[in-house]
């Protein structure tokens, strides 16, 4: 990975070319700071590890979706994983190729559906009897056909935080393999559907081989019993899941997670679909924050931040941890700090228990913070939301402005006068 994109030149900490107290100064605090190239190099590679099979690359949106983010893997000819109305009109903004489009999740709305027919999308991931029933009766009123996978829960444990795992059968997530099976035959006998896929995705931040691979041996089980009762797979959907480096994780990498796919594949025909989120983003991105004041409480040391939680919810959340770094390291007085943000909350922390050297003034990032960080952020506290900046090399680009107190208020309206 361009661990290269964020890294300290002559003692002071760089997005590609340029330094970040300087991003700090041009644009405030907190900003997402991105590296182009980080994200180039991150969708390369995934791409290139399955080269050698016929597969396509759907960046799932959820984990960054910033329009300016979807326009650069869109000209990489990425193809897009959406879960929304909204998601789809950033891909079709942002330039993404309608029919390089998946679209997950459990509770999809006629609206959504209705919108991503007339979109002409690749492929509907169905995720229920009544949502197959839905978008057949949409399809025929509309007189067109949709094309269908059935999303496979294949009962395994990702072995990953509970919040963040899909894969059992207790989750909401897909149909089990005999209510799938059950799907597929009625499909092919329903009018204004047809089958194109199937697909699976059993949780995020994977770091094990062993459940992908249970989930796949699943899947391809089914695959091989529709084929021989006549209904033939164009594709299988893997989803996303493969995990990066927060701390001291030792995720897999790309070309031993792609190695055991295509052995597992064997000599399948069909087209293999990624839905990849965290890997291509996470270590893109840093959220960039400067120390208001940093303060004592008995033992403990607090570096009160202008970040907070409603900026970046992963510690919070998930009690994730992110690296923090110092940006100009040298200043203040060295202390186990709980890095915390101003937000009345105790659970209002970005960081705990680091040895940092800081004292009002210095500029800090919180790392791997290019996936699911901007896209959960809130207006928690009435606090705007940061800007996104976007670097390549020595030229940076804000891809979102930081929302005024007025973008705050603007969709509230007063009551009428006569209300008591
Ligand atoms: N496909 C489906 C159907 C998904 O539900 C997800 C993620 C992905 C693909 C992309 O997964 P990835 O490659 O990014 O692991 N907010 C959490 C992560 C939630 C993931 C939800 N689904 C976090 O911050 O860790």
């Amino acid at each position: 990975m361009a661990m290269s994109s964020f890294e300290y030149r002559d003692g002071e900490l760089y997005a590609e070319d340029i330094p970040l107290a300087q991003i700090a100064e041009q644009y405030g605090t907190p900003t997402y700071v991105y590296s182009h190239a980080a994200f180039i190099e991150a969708y390369r590679a995934f791409d290139n590890a399955f080269a050698r099979h016929p597969h396509l690359v759907c960046y799932s949106v959820k984990a960054n979706s910033n329009i300016a983010i979807l326009e650069m893997l869109a000209r990489l000819g990425s193809g897009f994983d959406i879960v929304s109305g909204g998601e789809l009109a950033r891909v079709l903004k942002a330039g993404g190729d309608p029919e390089r489009v998946v679209f997950s999740g459990v509770g999809k709305q006629r609206w959504e559906l209705t919108m991503a027919l007339e979109a002409g999308i690749g492929c509907f991931n169905v995720e229920s009897e009544a949502e197959m029933t839905l978008l057949a009766s949409i399809a025929v009123s509309k007189n067109v056909v949709a094309p269908i996978s059935i999303r496979v829960n294949p009962d395994v444990d990702a072995r990953t935080h509970p919040y963040i795992a899909t894969g059992l059968q207790e989750n909401k997530f897909g149909v089990d393999r005999t209510t799938a099976s059950e799907l597929y035959h009625r499909a092919t006998a329903t009018d204004g559907l047809r089958i194109v896929g199937i697909d699976c995705h059993i949780g995020s931040q994977l770091t094990e081989l062993g459940p992908i691979i249970d989930a796949m041996e699943r899947v391809l089980e089914l695959v091989d019993e529709l084929g021989a009762s006549g209904i033939v797979l164009e594709h299988i959907d893997l989803g996303g899941g493969l995990g990066v480096r927060y701390h001291d994780e030792d995720p897999l990498h790309v070309d031993t997670y792609a190695g055991a796919i295509l052995q597992t594949l064997g000599n399948r025909p069909q087209k293999l679909l990624f839905e990849p989120g965290r890997f291509i983003a996470a270590e893109a991105g840093v959220l960039l924050s400067q120390v208001q004041l940093v303060k004592r409480n008995g033992e403990r040391h607090f570096a009160v931040v202008d970040a907070a939680m409603n900026d970046l919810m992963r510690p919070s959340l998930y009690n994730a941890w992110q690296k923090v770094s110092e940006v100009n390291p040298g200043g203040g007085s060295r202390q186990n700090y709980s890095v915390v943000g101003p937000v009345c909350e105790t659970g209002d922390f970005l960081a705990r228990d680091r040895e940092l050297c800081l004292a009002a003034g210095d500029l800090i990032t919180i790392h791997t913070a290019g996936a699911y960080g901007f896209v959960m952020s809130s207006n928690y506290n009435t606090r705007g939301r940061p800007a996104e900046i976007l670097v390549s090399r020595d030229r940076s680009f804000c891809i979102r402005k930081r929302e005024t107190i007025e973008d705050l208020l603007a969709l509230e309206s007063p009551l009428p006068a006569d209300l008591y």
